[in-house]
């Protein structure tokens, strides 16, 4: 186990450089499955989960190089395996093999995905897709096999526009017979940059990023490359810091347009933000008013900033209602903050925080990866120090999060436990 030792209240300043896209890299390598050729994906984040997918396609036959930030996999020997529960359970993506593996082989299977506990996140809605396009899918002590003798284009309706099954989707229909359209798709960015991945390889995809998706149906895919889009929640969580200890701190390689429900937030709550077409500069703001927050699908606030963003509250003067619409688990980390002098009331999905308060810093324990990075903002605007136990589940989702901020003048150790 490692944690995280961080001396508060230091001044940050210099420029943070954002990586990849962490929920976008961990579809894409999945998605290089549907092809035996060579793909090459740049802007790759250094991070465990991409450590874990590796693995994975290691474990499938590919051949795979990963040197400055630009990740090789060469699938000529690519087969089609079991994925079993000590890969799978590290990390939710793993559903995205069901779909790249069975589109290509019309056969998966794999146990259940694993992932941050954050609800009960059951995968429904990709399951009876699969189905819709004739798969047959059977369940047994949690191992998912799916099979097809033809793979068919359907109109398919979720009821609430989940990243994962629009990807899966995306995945499994693009080499079916027909045309699969996805109605009430998820519309986050990443769906964008997994849909452009594969148009390069040889599919048909159109209207990613909007709510109707649709898939023409191609026989063959080719290798290709693709770079990876910023990584909008890590940016947006060195926002947030910078907006309570920056001067003149630059958050670098971005895209201000999947910022936008943030940065609107903290402008709202008085933080002057500097948006330049790729970099944003920030500085601690004084007299922060109180903001109400409700984290939804894209382009509304983002469920994975709800954290952090909470922790930036407990400075803002006044009563704050932040809520949380996605998942049911996503406010483990309040108690933490209130340990350390945060002046909260939650209920459920719900937290009322009274602002401002001069937070110390205590023992706390990352729950989950988000978790981990309200505490981390949370230690950071600390009097003291503060230890943040259990930071792999940071590590799987923020490269170099400790050098990135050390270089900008924080101080924080990563230690083993
Ligand atoms: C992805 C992101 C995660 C982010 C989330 C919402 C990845 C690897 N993870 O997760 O960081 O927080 O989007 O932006 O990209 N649901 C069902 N049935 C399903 C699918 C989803 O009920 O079949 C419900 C679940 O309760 C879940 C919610 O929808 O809580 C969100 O799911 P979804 O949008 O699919 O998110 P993930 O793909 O799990």
């Amino acid at each position: 186990m490692k944690k995280l030792i961080i001396k508060g209240s230091k001044e940050l300043t210099g420029e943070i450089h954002i990586g990849g896209a962490k929920n976008s890299v961990v579809a894409l390598i999945p998605a290089t499955c549907l092809t035996k050729g060579k793909c090459v994906i740049h802007n790759v984040p250094n991070i465990s989960d991409v450590a874990m997918l590796i693995q994975m396609m290691e474990y499938l036959g590919s051949k795979v190089t990963y040197e400055n930030e630009v990740l090789t996999i060469d699938n000529k020997d690519l087969k089609e395996k079991p994925i079993p529960t000590e890969f799978s359970s590290c990390l939710r993506a793993s559903y995205y093999f069901m779909g790249s593996l069975g589109g290509h082989f019309k056969h998966a299977e794999i146990s259940f995905p694993g992932g941050c506990t954050i609800g009960a996140r059951p995968i429904d809605i990709h399951l009876d897709s699969f189905k819709k396009q004739g798969f047959k899918v059977v369940e047994k002590d949690g191992t998912y096999t799916m099979s097809a003798l033809k793979i068919k284009g359907k109109d398919i309706f979720f009821d609430f526009p989940s990243v994962g099954a629009t990807i899966n989707v995306m995945l499994s229909a693009v080499l079916a017979e027909g045309t699969t359209r996805i109605i009430n798709a998820a519309r986050e960015p990443e769906i964008g940059n997994v849909a452009e991945f594969l148009n390069n390889m040889g599919a048909m995809i159109t209207g990613a990023g909007s709510a109707e998706i649709v898939i023409e149906g191609v026989k063959e895919l080719h290798g290709a490359e693709v770079t990876v889009i910023p990584d909008r929640i890590e940016a947006g969580t060195y926002i947030i810091i910078g907006s309570l200890l920056g001067r003149n701190l630059k958050i670098s390689g971005i895209n201000k347009d999947h910022l936008i429900s943030l940065t609107s937030k903290l402008t709202d709550a008085g933080v002057k933000l500097k948006l330049n077409k790729d970099s944003i500069v920030v500085s601690k703001s004084k007299n922060l008013k109180a903001i109400n927050v409700k984290t939804t699908f894209y382009p509304g606030f983002p469920t994975d900033l709800g954290q952090p963003m909470s922790a930036f509250l407990t400075q803002c003067k006044g009563e704050s209602l932040f809520e949380e619409t996605i998942y049911e688990n996503r406010l483990r980390h309040i108690p933490y903050l209130t340990t350390m002098g945060a002046n909260i009331q939650s209920l459920e999905k719900k937290a009322v925080i009274i602002g401002p308060s001069q937070l110390r810093g205590r023992k706390v324990k990352a729950t989950d990866l988000r978790a981990g990075a309200s505490l981390l903002v949370a230690g950071m605007i600390a009097n003291g120090t503060t230890e943040v136990f259990n930071v792999e589940h940071l590590l799987r989702g923020y490269e170099n999060v400790v050098d990135k901020l050390n270089d900008c003048g924080a101080d924080i150790k990563l230690i083993d436990d």
